[in-house]
């Protein structure tokens, strides 16, 4: 039984990875330092999977604390969360983000260096595309990333390859993903934003349950069908599943591989909002407001890669996502907290 080191393990993608990593046979070893995220959301994957969890309340830029939690552990592979992820926040608080993200993975590669562990998933956003042309396809060159979050995905992707170049034994995954929603079906574990959400869902879902009094649509005059932006939502569990064949690839064959956890569907806003009124049952108050600065119109990704290399296609659609969304919320009004 492996020991999968997860950062960020508390975070809304990585509690559904220990859980499907738990249900794989693996063993979890989860660092977190609950800047946005609890403990409790720790217990409730202990719920789900009935296995008691080793965690550390560590920083990963404490180069002594985490040393130490790979001096006690036989750690086989990383699959590295944490990071800071706000977009609008990056851009007030950029050398926040440099530093958490970039200066974060530096630490832990140089430790995981140190201890030859050197088996490493990386979780990338599709935002490193830019205003590449749709679908997107691995293969494309990185386009025009307008905050400092996006710079901080694209350098890291290029710390590892270059670390990859210097040292074949390096065996790593950058997973590009597209629009996380959904949430395990048990509706014990989903996403817990701190304070007003930022991304559509966890906003969509606190309207339904009456803690926000409305939605607003991010402009209606796109060049799309029904001029609201398009994107690629993918259900978190496939997503978390996408984790553990990519850890499966990168413990066969050293190499750094690229790939893209999509569905390779577009959604609109205004589908978004029809799906999840079908899956709650509940009408969705909103108003078409101006564009947000750095909305790209249509973001979908190209899951062909994934599904050749990996085994590996998104399952879930986008009422499921809606539904299991809608069970956590309902479930957990408060997030972790009730
Ligand atoms: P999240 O905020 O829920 O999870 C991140 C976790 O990392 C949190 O538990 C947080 O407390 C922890 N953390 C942050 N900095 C840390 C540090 N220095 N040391 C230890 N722990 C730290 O976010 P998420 O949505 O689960 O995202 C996970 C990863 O996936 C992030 O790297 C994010 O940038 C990336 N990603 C997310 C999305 C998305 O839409 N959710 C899209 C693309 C990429
Ligand atoms: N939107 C609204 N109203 C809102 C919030 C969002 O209309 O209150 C719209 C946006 O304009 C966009 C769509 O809903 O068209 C999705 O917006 P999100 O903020 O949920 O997601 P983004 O596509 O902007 O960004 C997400 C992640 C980023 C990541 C990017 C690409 O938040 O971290 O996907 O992977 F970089």
């Amino acid at each position: 039984m492996h020991n999968i080191l997860v950062t960020g393990g508390a975070g809304y993608i990585g509690s559904h990875t220990c859980v499907e990593l738990i249900n794989a046979g693996y063993n979890v070893i989860i660092v977190d330092n609950y800047i946005n995220s609890q403990p409790e959301a720790i217990k409730r994957i202990e719920k789900i999977t009935g296995k008691a969890i080793k965690s550390y309340n560590c920083d990963i830029r404490d180069y002594n604390a985490l040393k130490n939690i790979f001096k006690e552990n036989d750690i086989k592979a990383v699959i590295h969360f944490a990071g800071l992820k706000a977009v609008g926040e990056s851009c007030k608080k950029p050398l926040d983000y440099y530093d958490n993200n970039i200066y974060g993975t530096i630490v832990l590669c140089n430790i995981m260096n140190e201890f030859g562990v050197k088996n490493l998933v990386f979780s990338s956003s599709a935002t490193v595309y830019g205003e590449n042309p749709v679908p997107y396809k691995e293969s494309m060159k990185a386009g025009t990333i307008t905050n400092p979050y996006g710079h901080t995905k694209h350098m890291i992707e290029q710390i590892l390859r270059d670390l990859y170049n210097s040292d074949n034994s390096w065996s790593i995954a950058l997973l590009r993903y597209f629009n996380p929603i959904g949430a395990h079906e048990s509706g014990l574990i989903g996403e817990n934003p701190i304070g007003i959400p930022n991304n559509i869902m966890p906003y969509i879902s606190q309207v339904a349950l009456g803690k926000l009094p409305k939605l607003t649509v991010f402009g209606d005059d796109y060049n799309t069908p029904d001029g609201t932006c398009i994107r690629d939502y993918i259900h978190v569990v496939d997503l978390a599943i996408g984790h553990i064949k990519a850890i499966e690839k990168i413990l066969l064959n050293s190499g750094i591989y690229t790939y893209n956890l999509g569905t390779g569907n577009g959604y609109s806003v205004l589908e978004l909002i029809k799906a999840f009124e079908k899956a709650s049952n509940v009408k969705i108050n909103y108003s078409i407001g101006p564009r947000r600065n750095g909305d790209l119109p249509i973001c979908y990704a190209d899951a062909t890669k994934a599904k050749n290399e990996l085994n590996w296609v998104a399952k879930y659609g986008i009422d499921k996502m809606c539904e299991d969304t809608w069970r956590w919320q309902k479930n957990n009004p408060n997030g972790y907290k009730s």
